[in-house]
């Protein structure tokens, strides 16, 4: 099991370039099941998640060939409409072929998402919804079980904006019959991305970004090329990680405007920053504590807490961070109290009392954001760390070893 070992004290200097967004891909890659037609994605990043989606496409009997840089996808002939538990188990985001398959072929066989580390995550909001559009649900040994003979656009309001609820339930409505109308749909960029990818193979969406989507239910969709947009997530780690190390650094290729949250809690601790369209320039700055919500997009995103968390624990003062989004959200916070933090919790709130230093300290990565929180208070903790279990990392972080070591972090990967 691979784990990386960071010399913490660099300074970082340069330019980092951010992937394209895992969290717009993977909802993407699942929306080629739609059409009948040949699609191709530009520049999808190297990551474990996209690797078990493109499984997941082949063992249904997608085409998949060419390289990340361009790959294509027939999903012509598909003779399997199931997603077994091996591969939901390692991915949640697998519960998305559930809309499409449903759609195009009128049944699908998804095993039940389950928990997972960061909380219970259930897919109540889901199910009812397509039970809604006319779709018959049984849970049945583990699977959700779900046929329909046509789907029927609907008028659906989420009970929660739910990131992959509306993305599920968009797809599905995209070959139903009639209009679809979500109400309470979730506002995020990689939905807006989702949509656009969708209409350019002919689907009839609007209003996406907002929080009533259209979709005008077709028969059939077309062949597209589509370039998803740059991960928002990846650049908000990278911008948290250059002012923790007190570095003046460049973060490109994303849109600054999908991080206006994170930059406005940033210029209240004082960070210095140059923030242009499509990339962010931060400065050494004197940062002191404030506080933070998540809240759906364009709130201040749950997938920044933990990094928001580790900038926080070396700002002046006290930092108040509550995790509205998940229930259990701060598995970081055992090992970077480990790492030398002064951080309490209380129900959905940690409370962290900033100005001391990170020291290095074995560590272990509970989830995807949290690896990253841990990989940032490395680099700046005295001496030599080992993060392990960072196959988490990997489901979201393209090369972040290789990344880093190109702005002067000592890090590399055993
Ligand atoms: C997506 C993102 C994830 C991000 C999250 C919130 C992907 C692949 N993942 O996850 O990185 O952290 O949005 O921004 O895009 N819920 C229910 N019932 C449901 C669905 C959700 O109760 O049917 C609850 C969840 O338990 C959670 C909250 O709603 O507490 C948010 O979940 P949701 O927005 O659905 O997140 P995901 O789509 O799973």
């Amino acid at each position: 099991m691979d784990s990386l070992i960071i010399r913490g004290g660099k300074k970082l200097s340069g330019e980092l370039k951010v992937s394209a967004s895992k969290n717009a891909c993977l909802p993407i890659l699942f929306g080629t099941l739609l059409s009948e037609d040949k699609v191709e994605l530009i520049s999808l990043p190297s990551l474990r998640d996209i690797n078990t989606s493109v499984k997941l496409l082949r063992e249904m009997g997608a085409v998949v060939s060419g390289e990340l840089s361009a790959l294509k996808i027939d999903c012509k002939n598909i003779n399997k409409t199931e997603a077994p538990y091996d591969l939901v188990k390692t991915m949640r985001a697998s519960i998305l072929v559930l809309g499409p398959l449903l759609a195009r072929f009128g049944k699908a066989k998804v095993s039940l998402p389950g928990g997972c580390a960061i909380g219970g995550r259930p897919v109540d909001i889901h199910l009812s919804n397509f039970e809604k559009m006319g779709a018959s649900i049984k849970l049945e040994n583990g699977y959700i079980n779900a046929k329909a003979k046509k789907l029927v656009g609907a008028h659906l309001d989420l009970s929660f904006p739910s990131v992959g609820a509306t993305e599920n339930l968009m797809m599905a409505a995209v070959l139903a019959e009639g209009e679809t109308i979500i109400n309470n749909a979730a506002k995020e960029p990689e939905i807006e991305d989702l949509a656009d990818f969708l209409n350019s193979m002919g689907a009839n969406i609007s209003g996406q970004g907002t929080s009533t989507i259209k979709i005008a239910g077709i028969e059939k969709l077309g062949s597209c090329t589509h370039k998803p947009i740059g991960d928002r997530i990846e650049a908000a780690t990278f911008v948290l990680t250059g002012l923790l190390t007190n570095s003046s650094l460049k973060v490109s290729n994303f849109k600054t405007k999908h991080l206006s949250s994170l930059f406005s809690i940033l210029k209240e601790m004082g960070a210095k920053m140059q923030i242009e369209e499509n990339e962010v320039t931060v400065f050494p700055s004197e940062l002191k504590g404030v506080e933070a919500t998540t809240m759906p997009y364009p709130g201040f995103p749950t997938d920044i807490q933990a990094q928001l968390m580790t900038l926080m624990c070396r700002a002046n003062g006290v930092s108040v961070i509550t995790e509205k989004i998940f229930e259990n959200r701060f598995m970081h916070v055992p090992e970077l109290i480990r790492m030398g933090a002064n951080i309490k919790l209380e129900g959905k709130s940690a409370i962290i009392s900033g100005g001391d230093e990170f020291v290095s300290a074995p560590v272990m990565c509970t989830d995807l954001r949290a690896s990253a929180a841990l990989v940032m208070a490395a680099l700046v903790a005295k001496g030599e760390s080992t993060i392990s279990r960072i196959y988490h990392l990997d489901r979201g972080y393209e090369n972040i070893e290789i990344k880093l070591g190109e702005v002067g972090a000592d890090i590399k990967r055993v």
